[in-house]
């Protein structure tokens, strides 16, 4: 059945998902202080990651992977899907800087696959997910993330819709 792969798929995900979404919430509880780049700037002149990219963010969000993945089964699982899901995002902020853009200006698709490849990427050294998995997860987290961002932004956790 679809649904049971889609089902399974989202449930193998879940650790990423959640280590994805809480840096809002720790790089707010810090007041968007201890940037990761301590405000340096690259050769081009642009910041390294930008103002976005916080410590308590990248380690609250390692964490709840973390306690995710051990409440799922699996604490290293969790740690690797969550520690992936960051460095994606990370990587992802890294270009965006380099290609000149803004921090919080959209990336489309970009913004939302980094964080799966970055989690489905290291995951794999333990765990490697089918294809099938791979696959629906790559259609359906798009959809799932602006749909998460829009929640996010009628909390006014965020100040971008997507
Ligand atoms: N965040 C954080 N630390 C991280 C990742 C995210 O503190 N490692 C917080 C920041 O407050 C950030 C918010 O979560 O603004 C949303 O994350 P994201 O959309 O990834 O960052 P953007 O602000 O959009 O920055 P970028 O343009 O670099 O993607
Ligand atoms: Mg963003």
């Amino acid at each position: 059945m679809v649904l049971d792969l889609i089902l399974q798929a989202l449930w193998f995900i879940l650790p990423a998902y959640l280590a994805n979404g809480s840096p809002v919430i720790f790089g707010k509880l810090a007041g968007g202080r201890f940037p990761i780049d301590s405000g340096l700037k690259w050769f081009d002149g642009r910041p390294i990651f930008g103002a976005g990219k916080t410590w308590p963010g990248l380690l609250g969000g390692i964490l709840v992977g973390s306690v995710a993945g051990l409440l799922q089964g699996s604490l290293l699982i969790g740690f690797l899907l969550g520690l992936g899901a960051l460095l994606g995002d990370m990587t992802k902020s890294f270009f965006k800087r380099r290609l000149g853009k803004k921090r919080g200006e959209s990336w489309p698709l970009i913004d939302q696959w980094d964080f799966l490849i970055g989690a489905l990427l290291l995951v794999s050294l333990v765990a490697k997910p089918s294809l099938e998995t791979v696959v629906i997860l790559l259609i359906i987290t798009p959809f799932l993330h602006l749909a998460m961002n829009s929640i996010a932004y009628l909390l006014k956790l965020k100040k971008e819709w997507y």
